[in-house]
């Protein structure tokens, strides 16, 4: 299982640092946040594509970067972030009209496509587009800010994206990536990389919890 930081609960004042600290931790794929103020509950502002030009001028360009749209326009303005660098849009089908049309436009701007579901909505929601998306992301809190506790009602649904994937797979069709986010840390990265988790995004585990971030990442490896 990978991991992926997300640098929602990074001091904002030290984002380069922090992103280079991870680059040489090793790690290759950064996961940003991005809210509007207005579609996650607690009505948060993040940051926008201008911030994510400057990340990927950062980081250079082997890095992998996904946008996870915590926005109520994600059909309008995804593009924004990918020309702003992001390799992977990330889409909430709750906030999504038409989710066919943002698949095929997202493919054919040359960027990889996700699907990202909140706790309480059911996996049934994202499985009819699931052999056209490059990942599926399942989430284990509540959308809205970092350090959460890890919300294990969702084993279920991640347990049941891994096997339509599998056949999926076995049937020669797309190999989905599946990630979750939200109140991973050494403690249970291991429990859901059981359930078939590829790539974990790890925020406050890596960031903000005592230790440098190559030592957390080390910690959280080696669990595995
Ligand atoms: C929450 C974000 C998550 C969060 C993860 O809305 O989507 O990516 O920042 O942070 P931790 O790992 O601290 O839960
Ligand atoms: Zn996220």
């Amino acid at each position: 299982m990978d991991i992926a930081p997300s640098i929602l609960t990074a001091d904002f004042t030290e984002l380069g640092r922090v992103l280079d600290d991870a680059i040489e931790a090793g790690i290759k794929w950064i996961h940003l946040d991005v809210m509007d103020g207005n579609w996650v509950t607690n009505k948060t502002i993040t940051f926008g594509p201008a911030v994510v030009r400057s990340i990927r001028d950062r980081v250079g360009e082997d890095v992998f970067i996904d946008c996870h749209l915590m926005i109520t326009n994600a059909e309008e303005t995804w593009m924004q972030y990918a020309d702003a660098g992001a390799d992977l849009i990330i889409a909430h089908i709750e906030a999504v009209r038409k989710p066919r049309k943002i698949i095929d436009e997202i493919k054919e701007a040359g960027k990889a496509v996700g699907f990202v579901l909140n706790p309480d909505t059911d996996e049934n929601e994202i499985i009819p587009y699931l052999e056209d998306l490059d990942l599926v992301l399942v989430m284990s809190v509540v959308p809205g800010k970092g350090g959460q506790s890890f919300m294990p009602e969702v084993e279920g649904k991640v347990r049941e994206f891994r096997s339509r994937i599998d056949s999926q797979v076995s049937n020669g069709g797309k190999r989905t990536m599946l990630m979750i986010d939200g109140g991973i840390k050494a403690h249970n990265a291991k429990i859901v990389s059981s359930w078939g988790v590829d790539v974990a995004v790890v925020g406050s585990g890596l960031i903000n919890d005592k230790g440098s971030i190559s030592e957390n990442h080390k910690k959280i490896l080696s669990s595995l």
